[in-house]
């Protein structure tokens, strides 16, 4: 079952720096300024009939290993979260998807922003896709994921998907149209 695709951009996504970001040698989720990304990027969505509405900086150390989780709050308004992750540094970083086992309970936990986010053991689940993410992705936020990373210090910042005229989530089912010319298979 597909939940990310590769994506090819056809324009640069320029680095910088979240306001809230002090690097103290831990792993970090911060939440990132809309308006600091670069225009030929904004203009690039929009050809696409997209917008953003939330963004998150991660700041990742070598070899962290990320909890299963899904990207929303149980009690949330949004029931859709296709994100872009637009990642630098990134060497063998592994992300994977999984399903909760019929009988398997969630659970929550307070993730590096403060937030309530329902969380899964890893045993109470199984894999239903994978790969190594080591450039740009779309995904699907509301399947459980997680991420391994590699042994490097990983950067990524991670955008939510919304349509430009009305300004509600796009939904995974529509995610690989939007996107068809840019998606990119590898082995
Ligand atoms: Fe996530």
């Amino acid at each position: 079952m597909k939940k990310f695709y590769y994506i090819n951009l056809p324009v640069k996504f320029d680095r910088f720096q979240v306001d809230n970001f002090i690097d103290d040698g831990t792993s970090k989720e911060i939440p990132m300024e809309l308006n600091k990304v670069n225009s030929e990027f904004i203009d690039w969505l929009h050809s696409l009939g997209l917008s953003m509405n939330m963004g998150r900086f991660f700041h990742v150390l070598p070899h962290h290993k990320m909890r299963l989780h899904i990207d929303s709050k149980d009690n949330g308004p949004y029931k859709n979260c296709v994100k872009m992750n637009i990642v630098f540094n990134s060497v063998g970083t592994i992300m994977k998807w999984w399903e909760l086992k019929p009988d398997k309970q969630k659970m929550t936990y307070v993730n590096g922003v403060g937030e309530i986010i329902t969380g899964y053991n890893e045993e109470d689940c199984y894999v239903i896709d994978e790969g190594i993410i080591d450039q740009p992705i779309i995904f699907d936020g509301m399947t459980i994921h997680n991420l391994v990373n590699g042994s490097t210090l990983r950067n990524c910042y991670s955008l939510y998907l919304t349509k430009f005229e009305t300004g509600e989530r796009i939904t995974w089912e529509e995610a690989p149209n939007i996107f068809k010319d840019y998606i990119i298979t590898r082995e």
